[in-house]
């Protein structure tokens, strides 16, 4: 899948419908690696696994649980991806995109996304939550390249406040009530799957970046085109200091994502309960 064919968003949606015949969604929810337990505390009217799901990547290899988790959390009714797709995982932007199409064909308002990112910013620490504000695309990619079809959203979208500054305000006002440390700042999407080099790091820094990572981005353009609100978060799960780098490993990121997904957590349903529709 190259571009994002209106009909093929409406095949998949109805078969949404089918599976969860109740339901409007008004939220989407992407959650990032180590991030997935926030699904456990929708009270769940349908789960749906991708394969059933016309058009919908799935991952044949990985041992990813992928479904959609529908139902409501905080008053409102949300739909969440539990297992998210990587271009370094192989699939075509057009493919990691596509079940944002099919959350704002099936009614999704606004979009929360979260991922795990590098730190960038000497005055973040690990763990720490970043309430994205602006990003650069260094993907080299774009879910937005081929034939345009108007009733999926314009040619030439703007990136003027990609990131909904309301929902980033109560982001950050829910996270001090909450006594949880979060800042505001500027995610920079790159493909991986390696981890970058201390040059790598040091421009990435110098050209405005508070956190690295490998996804978000296209999700992000796809939801913005889409005419979509959206939230995004980062959890710092290790520090991209090029002059004081240590080596990283998987594991780590993922134990720092774990312990982290709490606060994350904390917020996103406070934020929900409080959004209004
Ligand atoms: N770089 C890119 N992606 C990441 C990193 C990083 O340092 N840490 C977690 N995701």
């Amino acid at each position: 899948m190259h571009h994002h064919r209106w009909e093929h968003v409406d095949e998949a949606a109805l078969a949404v419908r089918d599976h969860w015949p109740v339901g409007t969604p008004t939220i989407g929810i992407v959650l990032g690696t180590g991030l997935g337990e926030l699904a456990r505390e929708i009270e769940v009217q349908a789960t749906i696994p991708y394969p059933e799901i016309p058009h919908f990547p799935h991952s044949t290899v990985q041992s990813h649980r992928g479904q959609l988790v529908c139902g409501t959390l905080s008053g409102q009714t949300v739909m969440a991806m539990e297992g998210r797709f990587h271009l370094y995982e192989g699939y075509t932007a057009a493919q990691v995109t596509f079940p944002i199409r099919v959350m704002r064909a099936l009614g999704c308002q606004t979009l929360i996304v979260s991922n795990a990112a590098g730190g960038l910013n000497p005055l973040h620490s690990k763990g720490d939550l970043v309430v994205i504000d602006d990003h650069i695309n260094l993907l080299g990619l774009n879910p937005l390249i081929g034939p345009n079809d108007e009733r999926l959203g314009p040619r030439f979208p703007d990136l003027i406040e990609p990131y909904d500054r309301k929902l980033q305000d109560l982001a950050l006002k829910v996270a001090i009530e909450s006594n949880i440390v979060a800042h505001r700042g500027v995610y920079v999407a790159v493909t991986g799957p390696n981890l970058e080099t201390r040059a790598e790091y040091r421009f990435l820094r110098a050209i405005g970046a508070d956190v690295v990572g490998m996804s978000t981005v296209p999700e992000v353009l796809v939801a913005v085109h889409a005419g979509m609100k959206v939230l995004g978060f980062s959890i710092v799960t290790d520090l991209c200091l090029p002059d004081a780098l240590e080596p990283v490993k998987i594991e780590e990121i993922l134990k720092v994502a774990g312990e982290a997904e709490g606060k994350l957590r904390t917020i996103v349903k406070q934020v929900i309960e409080r959004m209004g529709a």
